[in-house]
This record gives structure tokens, C-alpha cells and sequence, in this order.
């Protein structure tokens, strides 16, 4: 659970994304949060209390002159007792009175008063997100130091296309969580492939691998969560790109080589999690090829470059970062490849259940010897990772200039 011991305060501002938001509090308490709701007048009319009450299993605040409060400071209490105050789905009009510092009803009042980190995921029409005052008021409140979570582009509840959207209640998770992550790589560039290639035989065949991009693409997220800025190069895979990740997909082991060569020098750090194909077809058909009564084809291949034994090559090299997956004696082939690509750090997984799963079992490689992780969700072993690279970079690399 990526949010136990955590406490949430959630605010519910009037707008029909409102009903986004009761999904946000299970997905909240599914993580382990505890959630409070606080909710202005306006939400009320389109999500009623009663709905947050039971999902968030505590009582939902909507009134600034509610008696029953102990000594009647709910505007105090509610943000003291948090580990972060969220607005989601915040209008127009409440990120007006933010910027304003208003507060003249409940959930302004205590938004002031608060003294935990504010974020906001502001709702709204297209044309209201783009006027001149919206903007300023975002503009405003980037400067005080408040999270703004979105919005997303696509289609309104009124009927229009545009900015404006809320996020969805995962996206809003998956801020919120990486909120609470150490930023151990803020200031660092981290480059990285992920999933398998594809080596095209003819138009409708090829060579490629079992890779699902899901180890990469925990890594990828653990890396922006810790505040790096992220290129993610990954072959064929079914994944959503990681908020706040720049993602270019490629299709052969010859086009990820491309694409990370052109950038690998301008990185702190580059982490090859790629099942890249070692070898390709020497000559792709252009038609077809026919079974026809003839013997199978022999297909003759030849060697794809090492990319990153390349990159660890270059004469000012990033950090380079190495995967293994053996299926048996992993510490020596791991250590083997480790050597042969000059690298400071592998990764080796044992593969026993094929490639794809969830969870992995890693261990690390480097000069001082072996670490085994426990096993564990990719994106916990993702954020173990992003801790040892944030400490071997302290000790090699003076971060890169923009
Ligand atoms: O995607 P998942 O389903 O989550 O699975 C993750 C994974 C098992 C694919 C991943 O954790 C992993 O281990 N990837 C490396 C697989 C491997 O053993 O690759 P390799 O032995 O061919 O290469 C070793 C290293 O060199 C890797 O970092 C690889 O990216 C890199 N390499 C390999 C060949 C090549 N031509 N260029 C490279 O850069």
C-alpha cells in the first residue's frame, strides 16, 4: 500500500467532476490513506456528503458554523491533522479565492489556515481555464509553492472539447504518491530503455522477446517521482506512459540505438532495462515470404550494436545502469556482462516464471559485490534502484548543466 499512515485531507469544490472525487476517496483508502472531506456548498449539489461519509469512513465537513465541532475550530484541525491538503476537483472560483488569499466559507478558511503542502486539480469549462484571470490565478499559485495537478485536454460535461478536464482519480493517485517520495535525483537527467524490440523478418513477421516494459516503466516513474526529468525509449509495449515522463517508442533494437546515442551524452544517468534483440535479420523481405511447397527459409542474422556498452564508452559517460536476466547462475553471468560492458552497476533478475509479472526478485552487482533485494511489486524494486543510483551519483557525478 503506497499510502499507509498517510492522512489526506480532501476539499470538494462545486463542479460536475465532483463525482470523479468519490472514486478518488476509495482509490485513497485503498492505498491506506485516511481521508477527511471537507466539502463546500456548491459540491453538495452534485455529490451529497453522505457518499464521502461512507467512503472515506469518516464524517464529512461542509459547514464553517457547525457547533458540534469540539471548541468549533474545524477550519483549524482539519488541515493540522494532514499529511497533505488536495482541491480536487477545484473551480474557477475557489482557485480565485486561493490566489486571494479569500475565506468566506469553510473550505477556504481552512485552506489558509493550513500548514501542510496545498496541491489542486483544477475542473473546469475550456474557456474558463484559458481566460487571462484563471491563468493569472494558476500563476499565482504556482508562485505560493501550491501543486497544480493538471488540468487534462478532451471532451467537457457541457458538450466542448478542450482543456479543462479534471485528471482521472488514478492520475490524481499516482501525483499524490510520488508527492511522498524522497526527491533524491532533483536536477539529474536520467535516460533509460525499456521493453523488447522487434526485428522485422518481412512485413508481418520478426524476432522479438517476452518483455513487457513493466520493469522500465516502474523504474521510469520512481525516477520522476524522485524529481529527475525522464526519457523513456522503449520498443513495442501496452503500457500508459508514467505522468511526467517524455516516452519515444521505437520498433528495432537499430532505432532505440539511434534515439539513445543522439541523447545518452547530454544525461547524469542511463539505465539499459531493454530486452534489446542481440541479433536481426540480415535482409529484410519486402513481400511476404511464401510457404509455396518450398523448405523454410534460412534466415541469415547478424549482430545489433551493444548500446549500452556504447554509451558506457563515450569519453564522458552518464552513469550507466545494466539489467541481466539469467535463468541460472545469475551472480556470474551478471558480473560477466558487467565487466564486459565497463559498467559500475547491473541489475540482475532471475527469470523462473518467463517475463511480464508484477513482482521481481533483483540483485544488485557492482564493485563492492552483491546486494539481494527482497521480492517485491517492480515499483517498489524501482524505487530501491533510484536510491542506490541517487548514492553512487553523489559520490561519481556533479549533475549536468541544462
Ligand atoms: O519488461 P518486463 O516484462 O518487466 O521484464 C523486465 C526484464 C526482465 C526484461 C528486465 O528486468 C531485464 O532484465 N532486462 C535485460 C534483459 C537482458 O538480459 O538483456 P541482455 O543480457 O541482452 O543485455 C544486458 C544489458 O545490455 C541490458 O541492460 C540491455 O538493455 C543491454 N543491451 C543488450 C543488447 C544490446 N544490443 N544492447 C544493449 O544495450
Amino acid at each position: 500500500m503506497e499510502l499507509e499512515g498517510k492522512r489526506v485531507a480532501l476539499g470538494v469544490t462545486g463542479g460536475i467532476a465532483a463525482y470523479k472525487s468519490a472514486e478518488l476517496v476509495r482509490l485513497l483508502v485503498k492505498q491506506g490513506a485516511s481521508v477527511r472531506v471537507a466539502m463546500t456548498e456548491a459540491a453538495t449539489h452534485f455529490v451529497t456528503p453522505t457518499t464521502f461519509q461512507a467512503l472515506s469512513g469518516n464524517r464529512v465537513f461542509t459547514d464553517q458554523w457547525d457547533t458540534s465541532v469540539a471548541n468549533g475550530m474545524a477550519h483549524i484541525n482539519f488541515s493540522r491533522e494532514a499529511d497533505v491538503l488536495l482541491i480536487a476537483p477545484a473551480s474557477a472560483d475557489f482557485l480565485a479565492k486561493l490566489a486571494n488569499g479569500l475565506a468566506d466559507d469553510l473550505l477556504s478558511t481552512l485552506t489558509l489556515a493550513r500548514d501542510c503542502p496545498l496541491l489542486v486539480a483544477p475542473a473546469m469549462n475550456r474557456q474558463m481555464w484559458s481566460k487571462p484571470a484563471t491563468q493569472r490565478n494558476i500563476a499565482t499559485l504556482i508562485g505560493d509553492a501550491v501543486g497544480v495537478l493538471g488540468p487534462a485536454s478532451g471532451d467537457q460535461a457541457c458538450g466542448e472539447v478542450g482543456e479543462g478536464r479534471m485528471l482521472e482519480p488514478a492520475e490524481i493517485l499516482e501525483e499524490l504518491i510520488a508527492r511522498f517520495q524522497p526527491e533524491v535525483l532533483k536536477g539529474r537527467k536520467l535516460l533509460l530503455t525499456a521493453g523488447p524490440t522487434f526485428e522485422a523478418i518481412d512485413p508481418v513477421r520478426g524476432i522479438t522477446n517476452l518483455s513487457s516494459g513493466k520493469m522500465g516503466f516502474a523504474i521510469a516513474r520512481a525516477a520522476r517521482e524522485a524529481g529527475a526529468e525522464v526519457t523513456l525509449i522503449c520498443g513495442p509495449v501496452a503500457l500508459p506512459t508514467p505522468r511526467g515522463v517524455t516516452r519515444i517508442d521505437i520498433t528495432s533494437a537499430l532505432e532505440m540505438h539511434a534515439e539513445v546515442t543522439q541523447r545518452a551524452a547530454m544525461y547524469d544517468v542511463f539505465v539499459g532495462v531493454a530486452a534489446v534483440a542481440d541479433y536481426r535479420p540480415r535482409i529484410v523481405s519486402e513481400q511476404k515470404s511464401k510457404k509455396d511447397g518450398n523448405p523454410p527459409p534460412i534466415i541469415e542474422l547478424v549482430w545489433n550494436p551493444d548500446i549500452l556498452a556504447e554509451v558506457a564508452a563515450l569519453p564522458h559517460p552518464p552513469l550507466c545502469v545494466g539489467f541481466a536476466a539469467e535463468t541460472g547462475n545469475l551472480a556470474e553471468y551478471a558480473e560477466k556482462k558487467r565487466r564486459k560492458k565497463k559498467i559500475p552497476l547491473i541489475v540482475g533478475n532471475l527469470i523462473t516464471d518467463g517475463f511480464g509479472g508484477d513482482t521481481n526478485t533483483l540483485v544488485f552487482f557492482d564493485d563492492n559485490g552483491q546486494q539481494i533485494l527482497k521480492p517485491a511489486p517492480k515499483l517498489v524494486l524501482a524505487r530501491q534502484l533510484i536510491t542506490r543510483i541517487a548514492t553512487l551519483l553523489e559520490n561519481l557525478h556533479a549533475p549536468m548543466t541544462p
